[in-house]
């Protein structure tokens, strides 16, 4: 893959969407992953199939999978948390799975009752099933840039998370700033403690959240660094309900303008994205918070009512 080549991966049907307080109608949810794939990108994580009663919004994700229109070269990975989660995946024809722990006991806790020890003991035979039925298999590491609970995270500690999922099996690895308190100088010494534990530099992705308005600033240090794979949701959607304040994923509008404004080549078209979050945003009672998406609804000039 070229130097230039960044691929994007959608999170908004999934991190997005489980955090909108209205409840999303199913036909709303497929539309959007398909206006999605419509527009290029090339990884769109359709929903989760995690417990409903820890997750209202992505109840319907077994109806959402098998709805969704499945473009050729498109990958649509499902959150996965245990063999229940599995087992509802292989129902819904899923090829590729995400599995998450955190770089926190704290936040583990809260978020999936489990240690970080107990996270690899469930997923373990999570990842092996999966790979042994030929799935892609990604791994999130959440609050590898501080945690609402315990505060700083030491680098090394979120890489040896990242080191045991590649262990475990994960072709890549996610390194999530779950709350956006993430600024630039902390990037280098996540990545390069990461990389010294043996993650190579191609299987590392990093995710940002919008909270304090540094996870752009945060990607343009990630690019120096060499990463190239990015995780965003369309509008900025999003947020975690384990994550106290946590806001929104960077928005793949945003992103894309960043990208494509330096010379990075995504394959994505930006004003299919924003129309894409344009024909959810009546469903989440809210305005979608990228910057980009907002420039462009002013240039459109106001709404006939
Ligand atoms: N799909 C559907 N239902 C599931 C499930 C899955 N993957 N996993 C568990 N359940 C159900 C169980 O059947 C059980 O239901 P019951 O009470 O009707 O018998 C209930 O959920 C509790 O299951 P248990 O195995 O005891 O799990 P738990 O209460 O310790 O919860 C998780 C553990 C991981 C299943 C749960 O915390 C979870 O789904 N968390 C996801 C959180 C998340 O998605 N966060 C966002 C990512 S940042
Ligand atoms: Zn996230």
């Amino acid at each position: 893959m070229s130097a230039s080549r960044v691929t994007i991966v959608e999170v908004g049907p999934r991190d997005g969407l489980q955090n909108e307080a209205a409840a999303v109608p199913t036909d709303v949810k497929v539309a959007f992953v398909d206006a999605l794939s419509a527009a290029g990108l090339p990884v769109i994580e359709a929903t989760a199939f995690v417990s409903p009663k820890a997750i209202p919004q992505l109840a319907d994700g077994d109806e959402v999978f098998r709805r969704i229109a499945k473009r050729p070269g498109v990958r649509y990975p499902v959150l996965v948390p245990n063999e229940k989660g599995l087992d509802r995946a292989e129902a819904s024809g899923a090829r590729e799975i995400a599995v998450f722990t955190a770089a926190s006991e704290t936040f583990n806790r809260k978020n999936i009752n489990a240690s970080i020890d107990e996270s690899f003991a469930r997923f373990a035979p999570v990842i092996r099933r999966a790979r042994t039925a030929g799935m892609r298999v990604r791994g999130y590491v959440s609050c590898v840039f501080g945690c609402p609970y315990e505060g700083a995270i030491p680098p090394p500690s979120a890489a040896r998370v990242a080191r045991r999922l590649i262990d475990a099996g994960c072709d890549e690895v996610s390194l999530g700033d779950t709350i956006g308190v993430g600024v630039p100088t902390q990037v280098p010494e996540v990545v390069e403690c990461c990389v010294d534990a043996g993650v190579p530099l191609s299987r590392l992705a990093l995710h940002f959240h919008d909270t304090r308005g540094t996870a752009l600033a945060n990607v343009a240090e990630g690019l120096r660094q060499g990463v190239r794979i990015f995780d965003s949701s369309a509008g900025g959607l999003g947020g975690c309900p384990y994550a106290p304040g946590a806001a929104g994923n960077v928005a793949t509008e945003d992103l894309l303008y960043l990208l494509h404004g330096m010379g990075y080549e995504t394959g994505v078209d930006l004003s299919l994205v924003a129309a894409a979050t344009r024909a959810l945003s009546g469903a989440i009672a809210r305005r979608p918070a990228s910057r980009v998406y907002q420039a462009l609804e002013s240039a459109r000039g106001p709404r006939p009512v």
